[in-house]
């Protein structure tokens, strides 16, 4: 029994990084689906397939709570799950309300009606298939109003990170701030919506200089799921080790994660 981390890939090794420092006792069982990643070009209808069968898979893990670290899968399929069945004493939660939360300012869980905000332009970077949902202006609109989102989708950022080709998502990140900024000249606020982002945060903050604040999600995340566990704290299951699970090659899966955090991590494959 531990908590669920999902992930296409290993994007979602951000979220879990920051779920250790802040929860160093919880026990995470990571599930990358490698063997189908990236889901950022396929369509909702194939995104909710397989991010309800890895959800399901968790489920079965004894994972209760599952987190879905990925903006992908949280845009095409977290709303649908939720609408038509999570089993009794399951939950799914995504990463999209974290970050919106911070960036309208609001506490956990306020739904007091939409109001005026700090920021009003902001530039949001993330996957073509995130974008295309328009689920985080929709999860926006819920809580802010007069808040201008110029979406970017970030084409091959993922399959280079995902490749190790750290050259080539480097200069993949600079075009798209450039064709970005082609479009908002003067972005607030710049919201890294992929999980595989903040492995290149330092180019996102650099190309985009010191006058753009940039919310990123994983302490975000991970904030609110402390936040969560004090208050279902039966959901963090009792006890276990921290399990790596991948659809893909595990040995090559390791040591791309290896290289990510910079310290052993052996997956296995999911069974
Ligand atoms: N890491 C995922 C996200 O947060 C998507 C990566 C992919 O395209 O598979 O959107």
């Amino acid at each position: 029994m531990a908590v669920g981390i999902f992930d296409s890939g290993l994007g979602g090794l951000t979220v879990l990084e920051a779920v250790r420092t802040r929860l160093p006792e919880l026990p995470l069982v990571y599930y990358g689906d490698n063997a189908h990643a990236p889901y950022g070009v396929r369509d909702a209808q194939d995104v909710y397939e397989l991010t309800s069968a890895a959800v399901h898979y968790l489920w079965d893990q004894g994972c209760d709570l599952v987190i879905l670290a990925c903006n992908t899968a949280s845009a095409a399929a977290l709303r649908r799950m939720q609408e038509t069945g999570v089993p009794p004493g399951k939950r799914v939660l995504g990463v999209f309300v974290p970050l919106i939360e911070a960036l309208t300012e609001r506490q956990w869980g306020d739904n007091s009606p939409p109001r005026e905000v700090a920021v009003n332009h902001v530039a949001l970077f993330a996957t073509p298939a995130t974008v295309a949902s328009r689920a985080f202006q929709r999860e926006l609109a819920f809580r802010a109003i007069g808040v201008d989102v110029e979406a970017q989708a970030c084409g091959g950022v993922v399959d280079a990170i995902e490749e190790g080709d750290m050259i080539l998502a480097e200069a993949l990140v600079r075009s798209h701030v450039d064709a970005l900024r082609r479009k908002m000249p003067q972005p607030q606020a710049a919201v890294l919506g992929c999980t595989h982002y903040p492995l290149v945060q330092d180019v996102f903050a650099d190309a985009l200089g010191p006058d753009v604040q940039v919310f990123s999600q994983p302490a975000l995340v991970a904030a609110s799921l402390a936040d969560y566990l004090e208050r279902h704290p039966a959901m963090a299951g009792a006890g276990g080790a921290s399990r790596f699970l991948t659809t893909g090659d595990a040995r090559r899966v390791s040591d791309r994660a290896t290289q990510f955090l910079r310290r052993r991590i052996a997956f296995e494959a999911a069974a």
